[in-house]
């Protein structure tokens, strides 16, 4: 169970090359950061491991299948096992549904799911009040609309949606760069609880190479799309490191 890309490249039109030749493999219950500069390709690379993107140069395979983009059917069995996070609540949750509405919309989709976190023969309503107090909100919210909520607690309903499926692979872009620094740690904390007790894998995008630390065993670094450094967490001060790595480590330790 794994996930794996090789060279892996994407132009947009106009001749943007947003990714050059990417290699990486996530092994099953690995936690990758992926860190960069703003315009690095971070959430490019997300949207086309999602499928949401399209890519002509490059393979990449999760669980021994090749995961071909904007394909509905091939994709409707690996959506189910690959969620995404994103920074922007206001595109995960539709301002005009209620929170339980929005939050089972992945249940919804796929009624054979039965993740085994969810006790069995539970209500609508219970399955969305259990999936909020999984991320620590009180179950009484299932009956607010979004905007009745703050950042942070619109970032735990998405994570709550998104765990739902009790997906294999989570990836995150920046899903805590909307919010103050004591709720960036909680949803930090919770991520990595969630992570323990699901075993998921996860990849986790960011700029914040001090919150990639945090979570992640791992980390790749992306500069104008092309993969410059990787490197086991504990070899983060290494001297080995890449000056662009070296630079962001010292931009985040002078904020
Ligand atoms: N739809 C698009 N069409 C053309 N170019 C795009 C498109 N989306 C992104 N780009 C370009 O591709 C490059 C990578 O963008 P991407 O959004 O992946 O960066 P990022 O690392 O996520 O940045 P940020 O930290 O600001 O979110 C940028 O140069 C960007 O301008
Ligand atoms: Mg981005």
């Amino acid at each position: 169970m794994s996930l794996i890309i090789e060279g892996l490249s994407k132009k947009y039109t106009k001749g943007i090359q947003a990714l050059k030749h990417i290699s990486l493999t996530v092994p099953e219950g690995e936690c990758v950061g992926i860190v960069g500069e703003s315009g690095s390709g971070k959430s490019t690379l997300a949207r086309i491991l999602l499928g949401l993107e399209s890519y002509k140069e490059g393979i990449i395979t999760y669980n021994g299948k090749p995961i071909v983009p904007k394909n509905r059917t091939s994709l409707r069995e690996y959506r189910k096992s690959v969620q995404m996070i994103f920074q922007d609540t206001t595109n995960t949750l539709n301002p005009k549904l209620p929170i339980w509405k929005s939050l089972l919309e992945p249940l919804d989709n796929y009624k054979e799911a039965s993740p085994s976190f969810l006790e069995q023969g539970l209500t609508k309503m219970e399955k969305a009040e259990q999936l909020l107090e999984i991320v620590g909100l009180e179950k009484e919210m299932i009956n607010r609309y979004p905007h009745e909520l703050s950042g942070g607690q619109k970032q735990r309903v998405s994570i709550a949606r998104a765990i739902s499926l009790a997906p294999s692979l989570l990836v995150c872009d920046e899903p805590t760069a909307s919010l103050d620094v004591t709720v960036q740690v909680q949803i930090l904390q919770l991520l990595k609880e969630l992570q323990k007790k699901t075993n998921m894998t996860i990849l986790f995008i960011s700029h914040d190479i001090r919150a990639v630390a945090y979570l992640c065993g791992r980390v790749i670094v992306l500069k104008n799309g092309v993969m410059v450094d990787e490197f086991r967490i504990g070899d983060i001060y290494h001297k080995e490191r890449h000056p662009y790595t070296k630079a962001l480590i010292q931009a985040a330790s002078s904020e």
